[in-house]
């Protein structure tokens, strides 16, 4: 209970902090629109904000002041179920976006609205922010919602500071706190490991909380990425149905708490993982949570991912709208076993095949402890002299001499305990000073907390640049998790998961800083690290070391909800029985690249992906970026079909594979095509066909685009054409 000086305390600071002070009966109603839809808050009843809307925009904004701030007439005990920004220690009961320890030692937050204000960055950019205080306390969060209106993306973070008189434990710091009025919500999440990545699962969630989250400090989507989808009332599928994407941009660890209420409705609270994370803030310092990324769709999963893609394409990935290289790499061919003789023979190979760089896997570096296995060599980045006596820069010169460029493959936020490096500097490495070392692919990650471990990792990086400008392309690897997670360097040592990332970005804003173009895969012992944190650096991402077609059609199925094609690098390699057109028409579908022997291709096959590069080279842009529409799903059917169109709808790249090796397994139907323009007219040819193989596709009829989307069409998909790739190319007469 409140004692009567507490009370009078109260009463005091409200007039210090509470500006402009609105009186009880006056209403606030902050609407965040984008081009189809609209988040509402609601400021009422003593300053609580509320969020009371989230779905299609209205028409006339003046409506949404009538929306009542308790959606649902069953009793909120608390007024705080639907809180913009859940505090923790006072009247909140349930999951808390915040939670702090003040500097007297209270555990108490309370968050009242003060103000504020829209910033226009372009017509299409707006950035709300909405500054709450705490009436006893010189504490306050600012709510930041940036709406990409054409995309109908809205991010979200929020800026935590306070001017008490000594440092502030955070225990807890959402990025975002959203409320979905609702009856029921199904939840899609993804579970992986090494080589069996994204795979869904799809739940009706009940009451109480599930909670998706790493822990892993580094590659934290090993086991589970930071992106899920929550359904309205039922299952979305690809062009039906309310769902809302959730993704956060961070590169650490991740929580999202999705908690049903008493009221059915769903509280979503998502943010960095306050797991063994104390964050300790001083007095009149900001602390700045990274966004978290939603889009809400009425019309299913399909249009959901559209927006995202060109979201991502426009504002996230680097350079997400230009182009990219295709590449032969050495990883799957080679190994650790190479040298000069080898790497130009490979040079001239990659010539052959038709593509536009070649790509040196790990294995090139360190002299000590050499790197001819994984369990050596890691952090001493210099040029292993036995294997390549005359450098990278000579490399790369005779790779343009066979008329190719050159990329190099990198992992430096690691160390192999059998280093130069890990001799020189134990205290650069993350461990446990009392506790054995526990490895994860015989390595270890080095603390990014540490300004001095940021400058070597820079610097490795810039020496390489520096060194050799020519070098035109980086795959950076992470092939490790923070184990014993303990930073000799920082004083707080709860800081090291949010600091490690923050170390890790400000290395990277360095690198693009100074070099702002060079393509960057962002790789991690498959697809253990891909996020919109990381993309902001990376122009693409590896999505899984399991390169069999069949299992790689499912990966980059589901990866493709969250992330545009341009950004998979999908490579060709001898995974899997499927025959070189079925692995090559599968990599097609994002960033082509290679990673086999050239020269035990036989003719045929290699005739074959001679002629299916020039292909690629020709459709590519509207596999890049144009619209993407999954047709037949793989996980319902015998079939995977999915379609790329470009933005004038002129052209469309239709793939098809079998999934099945059931007896009947092929297209008995026609498949409806969906994202051509109804009144257009097109021809349907199908491409990348084995030497010497006929099309059973006649390419002088011509269809209507209301013809090929409500009849469909039949890409004859069966044991014997277990993969189709067709292009639709508009007929203008
Ligand atoms: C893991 C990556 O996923 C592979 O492609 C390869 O680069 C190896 N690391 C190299 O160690």
């Amino acid at each position: 209970m409140c004692s009567k000086s507490f009370f009078f305390r109260l009463l005091s600071l409200s007039f210090v902090f509470l500006v402009p002070v609105l009186s009880i009966a006056q209403t606030v109603t902050i609407p965040i629109e984008t081009k189809h839809n609209a988040i509402v808050l609601k400021v009422e009843n003593g300053k609580d904000v509320q969020m009371v809307y989230y779905g299609k925009r209205l028409n006339n904004s003046n409506d949404y002041s009538s929306i009542p701030s308790k959606f649902n007439t069953i009793r909120d005990y608390s007024g705080m179920l639907n809180s913009a920004f859940t505090p923790s220690g006072t009247r909140n009961l349930f999951e808390p976006a915040i939670s702090v320890v003040h500097a007297d030692g209270n555990l108490s937050l309370d968050l009242k609205y003060v103000s504020h204000n829209v910033e226009t960055y372009s017509p299409n950019i707006k950035l709300t922010k909405i500054i709450l205080k705490d009436p006893v306390y010189d504490f306050s969060v600012t709510l930041c919602y940036q709406a990409f209106l054409e995309f109908d993306v809205i991010k979200q973070w929020s800026i935590i500071e306070h001017s008490e008189k000594k440092p502030v434990v955070l225990n807890k710091f959402a990025s975002a706190n959203l409320y979905l009025n609702g009856k029921i919500f199904w939840l899609k999440q993804f579970q992986g490991d090494w080589a069996s990545e994204m795979k869904p699962e799809e739940t009706l969630l009940t009451h109480g909380i599930k909670t998706l989250d790493s822990k892993l400090g580094t590659r934290t989507n090993l086991f589970q990425p930071p992106v899920f989808m929550i359904s309205m009332d039922y299952p979305a599928n690809e062009e039906s149905g309310s769902v809302l994407f959730g993704a956060l941009e961070w590169s650490g660890n991740f929580r999202f708490d999705l908690e049903v209420d008493p009221l059915n409705n769903l509280r979503i609270i998502a943010g960095m993982n306050n797991y063994a994370s104390a964050y300790t803030l001083k007095p009149k310092t900001k602390f700045t949570t990274p966004a978290f990324i939603s889009v809400f769709s009425s019309n299913g999963v399909g249009e959901g991912s559209r927006k995202l893609h060109d979201w991502a394409r426009k504002h996230q990935i680097l350079d997400g709208e230009g182009s990219r290289l295709t590449l032969l790499n050495n990883w799957e061919a080679t190994n650790f076993n190479f040298n000069e003789e080898k790497l130009v023979e490979l040079f001239s190979q990659t010539k052959k095949l038709g593509v536009d760089l070649f790509l040196l896997d790990d294995g090139w570096f360190a002299n000590k402890y050499p790197r001819n296995n994984d369990n050596a060599g890691l952090g001493d980045w210099q040029v292993n002299t036995a294997k390549l006596p005359r450098g990278v820069s000579w490399l790369i010169e005779e790779a343009h001499k066979a008329g190719v460029k050159f990329g190099i493959w990198i992992e430096p936020e690691m160390v192999n305990p059998k280093s130069e490096l890990y001799e020189k500097h134990p205290d650069w490495v993350i461990k446990q000073p009392n506790r054995d070392e526990y490895y994860f692919r015989n390595q270890l990650v080095l603390d990014l907390s540490n300004p001095k471990v940021q400058d070597f990792v820079y610097e490795s990086i810039d020496g390489l640049l520096s060194k050799n400008p020519d070098l035109a392309y980086i795959k950076w690897d992470c092939n490790a998790v923070i184990y014993n997670a303990h930073s000799p360097y920082l004083e707080n040592k709860s800081h090291l998961y949010i600091d490690y990332v923050k170390g890790l970005y400000s290395v990277l804003d360095k690198i693009r800083n100074k070099y702002p173009t060079i393509p960057m895969m962002l790789c991690s012992g498959g697809g253990g690290r891909v996020d919109y944190g990381a993309l902001k650096y990376f122009t693409e991402y590896w999505p899984s070391d399991n390169t069999d077609p069949l299992d790689r059609i499912f990966i980059q199925w589901e990866y493709s909800y969250f992330y545009p094609a341009i950004a998979s690098s999908n490579h060709v390699t001898d995974w899997g029985n499927q025959t070189i057109k079925f692995r090559t028409d599968v990599a097609m579908m994002g960033k082509l690249g290679f990673d086999i022997v050239v020269n035990n291709l036989n003719s045929n096959d290699l005739l074959y992906c001679q002629n299916a590069i020039k292909a690629y080279n020709e459709v590519k842009n509207t596999i890049w970026h144009g619209d993407q529409y999954r047709l037949v799903n793989p996980h319902k059917n015998d079939l995977a079909s999915l379609v790329y169109v470009n933005k004038e709808k002129s052209e469309g790249i239709m793939f098809s594979f079998l999934v099945s090796n059931r007896y009947g397994a092929e297209t008995i139907s026609p498949i409806r095509l969906s994202g051509l323009d109804v009144t257009k007219k097109y021809k349907v040819e199908e491409i990348c066909l084995m030497p010497g193989q006929s099309s059973l596709i006649d390419a002088n009829v011509t269809y209507s685009g209301d013809y090929l989307m409500n009849i469909g069409f039949n890409p004859i998909v069966n044991g014997a054409r277990k993969s189709v790739v067709l292009k639709l190319t508009e007929v203008k007469k």
